[in-house]
């Protein structure tokens, strides 16, 4: 697939998946978003992606937000539109993805950027990131769900602090708000992703699928997460993984998963 503001490559299960404005601090414009929503949809239904890693090209920025020169003449109709369909393409799509997404953030992410990395599975951090949703410093609010899944990572009152402050944290302070899960060096922010990646694809990715439904269905009003649980639970007892899972350790041997 030919991309303007993206990369993507795919090497041993992992497809790597790079933000690639760098003069505009890998800025989401309309395009970027679009081309991301189609990455992330190839990658997702290829059988040669077992994780995905997303991460931002040059050394300052994973995302600066969205393109505020794309919006800032945008009337109340076309603010809600604009809201409406990033979630659709990008953030409640890679929320949902069957594939695990890590977001691995190499410098700012701040307002879209870190709506994003808070839509993947989880996120690593170099040691010079720095996070926060600086929307109400320009008048608006995230419109990317970020006032949803601020709270739900690093709880209500930081996320009502970092949210009304418009204030940065940095990649230490993220840790220990459970924003992100590691902190690493810039130079091996992508080794440390490939290797927690490598940890993902040993196990079933059927298996996983169904976790991803069953941790996600927490967070959807309406749903009883249990209830998904079960759901997913039982249905791993009808997959060829869990056939192999359950012989290999009682012929004590390492599982290899068939993925189906
Ligand atoms: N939208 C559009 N362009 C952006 C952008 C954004 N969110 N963030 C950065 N850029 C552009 C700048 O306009 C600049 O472009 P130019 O060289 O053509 O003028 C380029 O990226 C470099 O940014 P600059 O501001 O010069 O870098 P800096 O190191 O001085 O500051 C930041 C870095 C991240 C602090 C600053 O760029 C910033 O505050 N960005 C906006 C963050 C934001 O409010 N995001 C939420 C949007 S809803």
């Amino acid at each position: 697939m030919n991309y303007q503001n993206i990369l993507s490559s795919t090497n041993n299960g992992i497809t790597k998946i790079t933000i690639n404005r760098p003069n505009k601090l890998n800025a989401l414009n309309r395009d970027t978003i679009q081309e991301l929503h189609e990455a992330f949809d190839d990658a997702n239904n290829s059988s040669d992606t077992k994780v995905i890693i997303i991460t931002g090209s040059g050394e300052k920025a994973f995302v600066a937000g969205a393109d505020i020169s794309e919006f800032a003449d945008f009337d109340v109709k076309q603010g809600g539109k604009l809201a409406a369909k990033g979630q659709e393409l990008l953030f409640d799509f890679v929320e949902h993805l069957s594939t695990p997404v890590i977001a691995a953030i190499n410098g700012f992410a701040l307002g879209g950027g870190l709506e994003l990395a808070m839509a993947c599975h989880f996120r690593i951090a170099s040691i010079n990131a720095k996070m926060g949703l600086p929307e109400v410093s320009l008048g608006v609010i995230p419109g990317y769900g970020g006032t949803q899944r601020l709270p739900q990572l690093v709880g209500k009152g930081r996320a009502m602090e970092m949210v009304m402050t418009a204030g940065m944290i940095d990649a230490n302070q993220a840790l220990e708000y459970g924003l992100v899960n590691h902190v690493t060096s810039e130079d091996e922010l992508i080794a440390l992703a490939e290797k927690i990646a490598g940890k993902i694809m040993r196990n079933s990715s059927v298996a996983i699928k169904g976790a991803i439904k069953a941790i996600n269905a927490n967070y959807k009003d309406g749903v009883d997460g249990y209830k998904t649980e079960i759901k997913q639970f039982g249905k791993c007892f009808g997959t060829e993984d869990f056939k192999e899972g359950t012989t290999a350790f009682l012929e004590k041997r390492k599982a290899d998963f068939p993925g189906k």
